[in-house]
């Protein structure tokens, strides 16, 4: 795991898009595992404006959605598919039929989150995993106690996470119950992922996740054990009560 602490929350997204347009780069036609949420928007404003100037193409990419409210069509302003199309796959000139969603609206959505697991399988699994971490150590909606071989799947979601997703909806009793997401054994495999966190209020949360037991209570912290885990921090996230020496003994590969 590294740490790339950047001053801001702009100077963090323009660190992570380095990062992203490295690999896509390399890797034109690679699987994605998409996030929404508010912390990956810089990032993704960062890449449609480098997409805008021509720095790379991401007609290729093939995307796959992270998580989803259960019961949501596709178009109803809750859903964060539709969500993720504004946000990443438009503004990148994405194909649709490059587009994996995850159906939480279909009528059996385990056996929908088995299906998109064989997909994601198929081809070859995540090349890079774009995630934002909840406020109780969640990634995508895999709340704690999350099993590090957890599949895809439904999940009633805590109330730390309704209330965390009320802001997008205009109140907590907007958001959904229950979602389907993708599970941690998909996550863990990723080839690549890179862990964006912004704000004051994330810095305990983040503190467990990169130097906190590893432990299922913490899903995110799971990533101490998975390859090639990026965390971009920004100072507000980071804080500043641990010293430069502290936190490179505890991540040798950290850049502050
Ligand atoms: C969104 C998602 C969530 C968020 C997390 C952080 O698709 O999977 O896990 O990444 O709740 O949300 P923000 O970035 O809004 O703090």
């Amino acid at each position: 795991m590294r740490l790339i602490v950047a001053d801001d929350y702009d100077a963090m997204s323009q660190s992570a898009g380095d990062e992203l347009v490295s690999i896509i780069t390399k890797r034109p036609s690679a699987s994605v595992l998409v996030a929404t949420g508010n912390t990956p928007m810089g990032l993704y404003r960062e890449l449609a404006n480098r997409r805008q100037n021509r720095q790379f193409d991401a007609s290729r990419l093939r995307v796959f959605q992270l998580d989803e409210y259960l019961g949501l069509a596709p178009d109803d302003r809750r859903s964060l598919y539709g969500w993720m199309l504004r946000s990443f796959v438009e503004p990148l000139g994405i194909p649709s039929e490059n587009v994996v969603r995850l159906p939480g609206d279909s009528d059996d959505p385990d056996a929908a989150g088995a299906a998109f697991e064989e997909t994601i399988l198929a081809a070859g699994g995540i090349d890079v995993a774009i995630l934002g971490l909840g406020p109780n150590g969640h990634l995508g909606f895999n709340e704690p106690p999350a099993e590090p071989d957890s599949p895809t799947r439904v999940v009633d979601l805590t109330s730390a996470s309704i209330d965390s997703n009320g802001q997008y909806w205009g109140g907590t009793e907007q958001v959904p119950r229950r979602a389907l997401t993708t599970g941690m054994r998909i996550l863990l495999a990723a080839r690549q992922t890179l862990l964006v966190v912004s704000g004051a209020h994330k810095r305990d949360i983040l503190s467990r996740t990169v130097s906190g037991p590893i432990t299922p209570d913490v899903p995110a912290s799971l990533l101490q054990a998975a390859p090639n885990v990026m965390v971009f921090a920004d100072r507000a996230a980071w804080g500043s009560d641990l010293s430069r020496q502290a936190v490179q003994a505890l991540l040798p590969a950290t850049e502050i």
